[in-house]
C-alpha cells in the first residue's frame, strides 16, 4: 500500500438560470407546494430550457468554475470522469466535450454511468488511481440534465428532478486527507422499479416508443423508497463501524438529494442530529449524480480541513454506497 491519498483541492458549480417553482410546477400537474414540502422537500429546481443544451453544458460551466477558483493550468489535469445518467449524446461522452472545451489537452476522458450514484464511484475510480500512485492531478463531475426525462404530466416523479453539475480537483496527497473508505454495491434486481425503458440500443428511438412515452422515467416511487432507506442505512452504518466514525467525530453527512423523508430517515438511523446533515434538495431537487458535488459546491464555506464526511446515494439499477472522506482544506473566503 502507498502513502498516497486521494484529496480533493477544489470544488466547481454551476445550476441553470431556470427556477421551475412548485407553484409553477401546480399549474401543469394536480399537485400542490404543501404535498411537495412534505412528501418530498423540493420547493424548487432549476431546468435547463435553453434548446440544443445538455448536460455536457452544465458540465464545461462546472469545470471553468473549478478552474477560476482554484487557477490550475488546465494543462496539468491527467485525467477527467463525467458522472452522468443523462449524456449529450450515446456517443461520444460528455467528458471528451469537457475536456475539449477547457482545453486540458494531457487528460484522458470518459463517462462513468451508475445513475445517482455516479460521483460517489467516479470519486472511487479517481482515488484509486491516485493511490495506485499513476495519476496526481484529476477532475471529477457530475453533471445531468434530468429535466430531458421527466414527464411533465406525471404528478409522481415531475417535482423530484432538477439538473445542475458540480466538479471536483481531486490531487495526491501523503497527508492523511482525503478518500478514506468506501463500501459500494449494486442489485440489479431493481431494474424493474426504476428505469429509462427507451433510447438506448434495446429500445431505440421510434414512433412506438414516443407514443408509449418510453423516454420518460419509470419509477415505481415507493418501493425505491424503502431501498433507498434500508440500503443508504445499512451501508452507511457498516462504513462508519469499520472506520470507527459516530455521532462523535463524523461533522458532515452528505446524501444523495432525491427525497427529504429518505434523507432523515438515514440520518435518524445513524443518530445523527440534522444539524450535520447537509441538504440543498429544497433548492436543486434531485440533479442525479450532480447532487453530492452540488452540495459541495453550495456550502463549501462550511467545511475545514480535516472535517470528517460520510457521503451516501442510491439510484437506479440498483446501485448504492457510502464513502468517508477527510475534507482537505478550509474555507477560502473571498
Ligand atoms: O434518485 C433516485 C432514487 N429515487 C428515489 O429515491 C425516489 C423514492 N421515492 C419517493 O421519493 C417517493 O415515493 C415519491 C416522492 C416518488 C412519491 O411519494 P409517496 O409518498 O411514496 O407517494 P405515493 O406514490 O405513495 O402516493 C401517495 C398519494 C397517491 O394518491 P392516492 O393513490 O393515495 O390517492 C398519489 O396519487 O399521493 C399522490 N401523489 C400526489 N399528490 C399530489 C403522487 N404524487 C403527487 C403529487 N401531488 N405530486
Amino acid at each position: 500500500m502507498s502513502n498516497l491519498h486521494a484529496i480533493i483541492t477544489g470544488v466547481g458549480g454551476y445550476v441553470p438560470d431556470y427556477v421551475l417553482t412548485n407553484e409553477e410546477l401546480s399549474q401543469m400537474v394536480d399537485t400542490s407546494d404543501e404535498w411537495i414540502m412534505t412528501r418530498i422537500g423540493v420547493k424548487e429546481r432549476r431546468v435547463l430550457n435553453k434548446e440544443g443544451l445538455g448536460s455536457g453544458y452544465l458540465g464545461k460551466k462546472a469545470v471553468h468554475n473549478l478552474l477560476d477558483k482554484t487557477g490550475i493550468d488546465p494543462d496539468t489535469v491527467e485525467g477527467l470522469i463525467c458522472a452522468t445518467c443523462s449524456p449529450d449524446y450515446q456517443f461520444p461522452s460528455n467528458a471528451t466535450q469537457i475536456v475539449e472545451d477547457a482545453k486540458m489537452k494531457n487528460a484522458f476522458a470518459y463517462d462513468l454511468g451508475a445513475a445517482c450514484c455516479g460521483f460517489m464511484y467516479a470519486m472511487d475510480t479517481a482515488a484509486s488511481l491516485i493511490e495506485s500512485g499513476r495519476y496526481k492531478r484529476l477532475v471529477v463531475v457530475g453533471a445531468e440534465k434530468t429535466t430531458s426525462f421527466v414527464d411533465y404530466t406525471d404528478r409522481s416523479t415531475c417535482p423530484i428532478f432538477g439538473d445542475g453539475a458540480g466538479a471536483v480537483l481531486v490531487e495526491a496527497t501523503e497527508e492523511d486527507l482525503g478518500w478514506q473508505d468506501s463500501i459500494l454495491r449494486t442489485d440489479g434486481s431493481g431494474f424493474k422499479y426504476l428505469h429509462l425503458p427507451a433510447g438506448g440500443s434495446v429500445n431505440p428511438a421510434s414512433h412506438y416508443t414516443v407514443d408509449h412515452k418510453m423516454h420518460y422515467i419509470h419509477q415505481e416511487g415507493r418501493t425505491v423508497f424503502k431501498y433507498a432507506v434500508n440500503n443508504m442505512s445499512h451501508l452507511t452504518a457498516e462504513l462508519c463501524e469499520r472506520n470507527h466514525l459516530n455521532n462523535d467525530n463524523i461533522d458532515w453527512i452528505i446524501p444523495h438529494q432525491a427525497n427529504i423523508r429518505i434523507i432523515q430517515a438515514v440520518a435518524h438511523s445513524l443518530d445523527l442530529p440534522p444539524e450535520k446533515v447537509m441538504i440543498t434538495i429544497h433548492k436543486y431537487g434531485n440533479a442525479s449524480a450532480a447532487c453530492i458535488p452540488l452540495v459541495m459546491w453550495d456550502m463549501e464555506d462550511k467545511f475545514k480541513k480535516g472535517d470528517n464526511i460520510v457521503l451516501t446515494a442510491f439510484g437506479a439499477g440498483f446501485v448504492f454506497g457510502s464513502a468517508y472522506l477527510k475534507w482537505g482544506y478550509d474555507p477560502v473566503r473571498k
